[in-house]
C-alpha cells in the first residue's frame, strides 16, 4: 500500500516539475533571454510540437481541468445550436483535447457551411490540423494563424464563436478585447460561447485555485470576477443579448453563452445555472 501511494506522489511530483519547466520555467527563461514575445504566455508548451504531442492525452488534458473536461466540451459543443446548416463557425484558439474535433465533427453532420480554426502559434495549428485528418473536410475548414486581439475577420461574419480556456491565460485588457473581436464578427442572431475557469463556492477550493493561479496561470484569478463578460458585452450591440452562464465543480468551472439580439428583438437575460 505504501508503495502505491509513494509511487502515486511520485508520478504527481514528476507531472508538477514537467508542467512548470514547459510552462513557467520556459517564460522565465525567454524573458531572461530578452526573446522578443508577441504575447506572455507562449510556453514552449505551445511552441515545441514534440510536447505538444507529449501533453495532448486526454486523460492528461481531462485532469488538468479536474475530470471535468467531458462535461464542460459536452456543454460548449451542446450551445452550438441551433442547427449549424449553412452556418459559419469560428474557434478562437486550438490545440489541446478533443474539443475541436467535436466541434468540427458537428460542424460536419449538420452542414456548417465554413470552419475557421485559429491560433496564435503555428505548431499548435499543425497539431490540430494532424488530430483532424480522417475527417474529409475539403474546403469549408480553414486553419488561421493569428492575433485573437486583433482578427482579421469582418464584422459580423459568423454565426458561431467558440473560446475554450483562452481567456484566464490573457491580462485583463486583452480579455476584454478578444472578447469585444468575437463579438465584433459575430453576425446578429449568432452565439457565443466559452468555457473558462470561474470562482469557486468553497473557501478550500478558492484557496487551492489561488495557489494554483500563482505559480501557473498568474492572470486567470482575474476570471472570478474583474473580467465580466456582461459587462464588456453590454455596449457591443445596441439590441441586447440572451446571456446564459452554467458552472460546474462548486462554482469552479463556467461555461458561458451570449446570442446576440437583432434589431426588433426584445432585450433579454437569462438566468444563472448552479450546475454543480
Ligand atoms: C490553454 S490553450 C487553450 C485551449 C484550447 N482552446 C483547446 O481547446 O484546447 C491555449 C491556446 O491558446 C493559444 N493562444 C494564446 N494566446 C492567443 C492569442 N492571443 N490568439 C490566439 N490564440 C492564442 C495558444 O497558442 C494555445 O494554443
Amino acid at each position: 500500500m505504501i508503495t502505491v501511494i509513494t509511487v502515486i506522489f511520485a508520478l504527481l511530483a514528476l507531472v508538477t516539475v514537467y508542467f512548470l519547466i514547459v510552462t513557467r520555467f520556459s517564460i522565465m527563461l525567454q524573458e531572461l533571454l530578452g526573446s522578443d514575445r508577441k504575447s506572455e504566455h507562449i510556453y514552449w508548451l505551445y511552441s515545441n510540437r514534440f510536447l505538444i504531442w507529449l501533453t495532448d492525452r486526454q486523460v492528461v488534458i481531462s485532469a488538468i481541468l479536474l475530470f471535468n473536461y467531458n462535461r464542460l466540451v459536452r456543454d460548449v459543443v451542446g450551445r452550438l445550436n441551433p442547427e449549424l446548416d449553412g452556418k459559419d463557425v469560428l474557434q478562437i484558439s486550438c490545440a489541446f483535447g478533443d474539443l475541436t474535433e467535436k466541434v468540427v465533427r458537428k460542424c460536419v453532420t449538420e452542414g456548417a457551411r465554413k470552419i475557421v480554426i485559429l491560433d496564435l502559434i503555428a505548431s499548435e495549428i499543425t497539431h490540430t490540423r494532424s488530430k483532424l485528418e480522417d475527417l474529409s473536410l475539403g474546403e469549408r475548414c480553414i486553419f488561421v494563424r493569428e492575433d485573437a486581439v486583433n482578427l482579421s475577420h469582418t464584422d459580423e461574419s459568423f454565426d458561431y464563436v467558440v473560446i475554450f480556456f483562452l481567456f484566464h491565460e490573457l491580462p485583463l485588457s486583452k480579455k476584454v478585447t478578444v472578447l469585444k473581436e468575437a463579438a465584433r464578427v459575430l453576425k446578429p442572431g449568432g452565439k457565443i460561447v466559452f468555457g473558462e475557469f470561474h470562482r469557486p463556492r468553497p473557501l478550500l477550493l478558492r484557496l487551492s485555485g489561488r495557489l494554483f493561479f500563482s505559480v501557473f496561470e498568474k492572470y486567470a484569478e482575474e476570471m472570478w470576477g474583474a473580467f465580466n463578460p456582461e459587462t464588456v458585452l453590454d455596449g457591443e450591440t445596441p439590441f441586447g443579448w440572451v446571456m446564459s452562464v452554467k458552472t460546474y465543480f462548486f462554482g469552479n468551472y463556467q461555461v458561458f453563452s451570449a446570442e446576440k439580439l437583432g434589431p426588433g428583438e426584445a432585450y433579454r437575460v437569462e438566468g444563472f445555472i448552479n450546475g454543480g
